[in-house]
């Protein structure tokens, strides 16, 4: 199916909005949890939609010494590799640049998806650390990008 990108927006949501990313998170994670608390500072719950159906989302919140911290993302599987990801990753880094946050951070595991690794990369991150987590069976990296 041909998919245009023009009917597509991403919206930003309000903290009893995020019911609405709901069956799009269970979908690619299979878990009812989005993040473990939705108390955090500056939390921002960016969604991606063609009308009324949710086809992606990105949360993040804020951290301390400047670190705005991308919690979770994804995009469903017939919506990928259209630059979806990327665009929410701007729109988020744009807004906590505003918030007054310096660094924007987020975790990856490459062997479950190396996606946000090579997009990371690509896109001015750096690896700031890498360790096994277990649970995951898989590395854990954290990228780190300064917010000129
Ligand atoms: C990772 C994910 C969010 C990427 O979403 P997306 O909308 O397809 O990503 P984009 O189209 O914005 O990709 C931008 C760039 O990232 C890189 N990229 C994204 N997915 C990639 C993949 N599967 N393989 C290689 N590079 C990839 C590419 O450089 C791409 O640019 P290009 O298409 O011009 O080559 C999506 O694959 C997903 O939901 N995966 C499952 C959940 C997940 O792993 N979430 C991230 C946890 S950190």
């Amino acid at each position: 199916m041909e998919i245009s990108t023009t009917e597509i927006e991403i919206e930003f949501l309000k903290k009893d909005q995020i019911d609405l990313i709901k069956p799009v998170n269970r979908f690619i994670f299979n878990e009812e949890r989005i993040i473990n608390t939705t108390s955090h500072s500056d939390l921002i719950v960016l969604r991606a939609c063609i009308k009324d159906i949710t086809i992606g989302f990105k949360v993040g919140y804020g951290k301390r010494n400047g670190i705005f911290y991308s919690a979770k993302g994804g995009v469903l599987p017939n919506y990928r590799r259209m630059g979806l990801a990327k665009k929410m990753l701007d729109e988020m880094m744009d807004a906590s640049r505003l918030l007054g946050y310096t660094d924007f951070q987020y975790d990856t595991f490459p062997n479950m998806n190396k996606g946000m690794l090579i997009m990371g990369l690509n896109n001015g991150f750096s690896v700031i650390e890498a360790k096994y987590n277990a649970q995951y069976k898989d590395f854990q990296i954290t990228l780190s990008k300064k917010m000129g």
